[in-house]
């Protein structure tokens, strides 16, 4: 199948930082969320057909303490309090895949992370 990445460093962000200061990103960086309840990152995400769709976030936890974020769509959970574990290091990055419902057009994809530790580093969206 073909795939559209939707690089974080070019999402809306609030609350985090663009950087590049740990390799093996995609494209020119990646999102540092500030480490506080509530940060996130926000795709535009645009598909023809309406339908359910895999979203793959790629993402580094260089902690040994996970790092759960909501993912919504349009507004609505998709993926509360999606496990993002430790990835062992901050150059060493992963991916977690779920499974949503798109609608035609344009949709908005948040990863707000939900405890005071932030989010992990959040490479790109993979839709
Ligand atoms: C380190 C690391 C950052 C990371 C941060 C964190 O400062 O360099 O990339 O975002 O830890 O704990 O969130
Ligand atoms: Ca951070
Ligand atoms: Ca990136």
């Amino acid at each position: 199948p073909a795939f559209t990445d939707y690089q974080a460093e070019s999402a809306t962000i609030s609350q985090g930082v663009v950087e590049a200061n740990h390799a093996g990103y995609t494209g020119t960086g990646f999102v540092n969320y500030d480490n506080v309840t509530g940060s996130y990152v926000q795709f535009t995400v645009s598909v023809t057909a309406a339908g359910s769709y895999p979203l793959t976030l790629r993402y580094a936890n260089g902690t040994t303490v996970d790092r759960p974020m909501d993912v919504t769509v349009n507004g609505a959970p998709a993926a509360p309090g999606l496990s993002f574990p430790g990835t062992g290091a901050w150059p060493t990055w992963a991916e977690k895949t779920v499974t949503a419902t798109l609608a035609a057009g344009t949709n908005t994809v948040r990863a707000t992370a939900t405890t005071v530790n932030g989010g992990p580093n959040l490479d790109r969206l993979r839709v």
